[in-house]
């Protein structure tokens, strides 16, 4: 390995830098985490798709042989998260040979593949002993696939990250958000993006609507325009500390 290699090894924000992206402060944060269980609750066109590719790349590279698997709620979702995996890996100056690719995977001559796939739990099961899950559009994934994608880091100890704009206050990644054991979470707002300015966010506030706005721009779970109760009435009307209204 050359002195240069050494430094993207161990630093996967200077490995970023190498494949032409710049990091703001949270996204360097986020490559230097060793978190096993990362939430990224990010706005929409903050970036979180391009470093959660670029830390599945540099796991690839730096850690080879690794299985690193990409889920969304579609393969069509998967395959454009690949897509800024091979874009990165292009811009590098060097990187390791190709052994096979295809629109949907790619294994390096290190030992390492990065698969896309599908956002059906009954497809994915067979996968097992991966070092990373990328998981995008995590707040849409059903959870029966979410639960499927688990046991595939048993026997790695591996890493699971999960990236997305909330959808309300339900689902898996609502529920690791808001009372999940061991995550390290990371919101990101519009307003913390710099390549977002405030004029184009006036813009979608009026477009969009409150509801909509407040989910896709400021990360927050919010519940569904359709939905008739509030979950936080739900909630208290479930709660074993509510009195009856009559006994
Ligand atoms: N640090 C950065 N510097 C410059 N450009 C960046 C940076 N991070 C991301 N980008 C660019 O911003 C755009 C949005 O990035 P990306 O698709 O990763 O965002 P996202 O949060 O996943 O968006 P979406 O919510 O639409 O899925 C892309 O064109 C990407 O190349
Ligand atoms: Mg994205």
């Amino acid at each position: 390995m050359l002195a240069g290699d050494f430094r993207l090894a161990l630093d996967a924000a200077e490995f970023a830098i190498a494949c032409g992206i710049v990091p703001d402060d949270w996204q360097g944060d986020a490559l230097r985490s060793l978190d096993r269980k990362l939430l990224l609750n990010c706005s929409r066109q903050s970036g979180k798709s391009t470093i959660a590719a670029c830390i599945a790349l540099h796991q690839a590279i730096y850690a080879a042989p690794s299985l690193c698997l990409l889920v969304s709620p579609s393969q069509r979702q998967s395959v454009e998260l690949f897509r800024k995996v091979e874009e990165l890996y292009r811009r590098l100056p060097s990187g390791p040979e190709i052994a096979t690719e295809s629109v949907l995977k790619v294994e390096y001559r290190n030992g390492s593949r990065i698969v896309a796939l599908p956002g059906n739990e009954a497809t994915i099961r067979g996968y097992s002993g991966a070092a990373i899950v990328v998981v995008d559009e995590a707040s849409r994934v059903p959870d029966d696939l979410a639960a499927a994608v688990r046991p595939m880091l048993a026997t790695t100890n591996g890493r699971l990250i999960a990236l997305s704009t909330p959808y309300g206050r339900r689902g898996w990644f609502y529920e690791a958000w808001a009372h999940g054991d061991g995550w390290q979470r990371v919101r990101v707002t519009a307003e913390d993006c710099p390549r977002i300015s405030a004029d184009f966010l006036k813009d979608e506030e009026a477009e969009l609507g409150q509801w909509q706005f407040r989910q896709e721009y400021l990360c927050e779970f919010v519940d569904t325009a359709e939905q008739l109760f509030a979950s936080a009435v739900i909630e208290a009307a479930l709660s074993s500390e509510v009195k009856p209204l009559w006994d």
